[in-house]
């Protein structure tokens, strides 16, 4: 896309004009620390997200960070992709895919299919997070928070699952500076990486072990 297609893509996301959303508790889906999440009223594959008074500040960062992910045309198929700024009778709130299953369904996150402990099911898990620690790599995508309920997986009709992030990405530093020195980056990244494998050795030793090394 040139440049200034996508300057008119990024300031259509900012600028979402004066129509204001009606949202109710009827459409809520779940909150994690910083942000209530709820189905857009008007597209059922998108779902607002409302951030809390202390969810402002990373919510700010966030949407920062998609813009430039956008600017830069990174390749967005394992991340719930960012669709721009909303008002909302609930406040100002953010726009993303909303994963569903391929029978309607909201996608269930890695801690339940972890806790089903199924091989079948573990095996995919195994396959999925590899094919995201090369993702993210591919693309030098940043990871802040790659908590499990941050990472849903999609399941398509033959039971197939693929796995989303949909939270937790990007540089959580107060300036975020790491996107421009890759070396530190990927430390980063690589460090965090080491956080998500504990805490699903915490459910399952035997999927932590063969979880490769961020950056081998
Ligand atoms: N794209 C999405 N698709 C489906 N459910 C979502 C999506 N984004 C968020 N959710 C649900 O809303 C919850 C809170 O959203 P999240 O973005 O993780 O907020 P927080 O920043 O507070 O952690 C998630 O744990 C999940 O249950
Ligand atoms: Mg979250």
């Amino acid at each position: 896309m040139a440049i200034l297609g996508k300057i008119i893509k990024i300031y259509n996301e900012t600028n979402q004009g004066d129509i204001l959303i009606h949202l109710d508790e009827t459409l809520f889906i779940g909150e994690g620390r910083n942000r209530k999440c709820y189905i857009h009223p008007n597209d059922t594959n998108l779902c607002i997200k409302i951030p809390t008074p202390r969810g402002e500040r990373s919510a700010n960062r966030e949407r920062r960070y998609f813009k430039r992910l956008h600017l830069y045309s990174k390749n967005m198929e394992m991340i719930s992709d960012y669709k721009g700024g909303v008002k909302t009778d609930l406040g100002n709130g953010d726009i993303f895919e909303l994963i569903r299953d391929s029978d309607g369904n909201i996608s269930k996150n890695l801690k339940y299919y972890l806790e089903l402990d199924l091989d079948i099911i573990n095996k995919q898990i195994i396959e999925q997070i590899e094919l995201l620690r090369v993702y993210l790599k591919t693309e030098y995508i940043l990871i802040s928070d790659l908590g499990l309920d941050n990472i849903l997986l999609q399941k398509d009709g033959n039971e197939k699952l693929r796995l989303r992030v949909i939270d937790g990405i990007g540089d959580n530093n107060q300036v975020p500076f790491l996107e421009f020195v890759k070396p530190l980056g990927l430390k980063r990244s690589a460090k965090k990486w080491e956080l998500f494998k504990a805490v699903i050795a915490k459910i399952s030793l035997d999927i932590a072990i063969k979880i490769k090394s961020f950056n081998t």
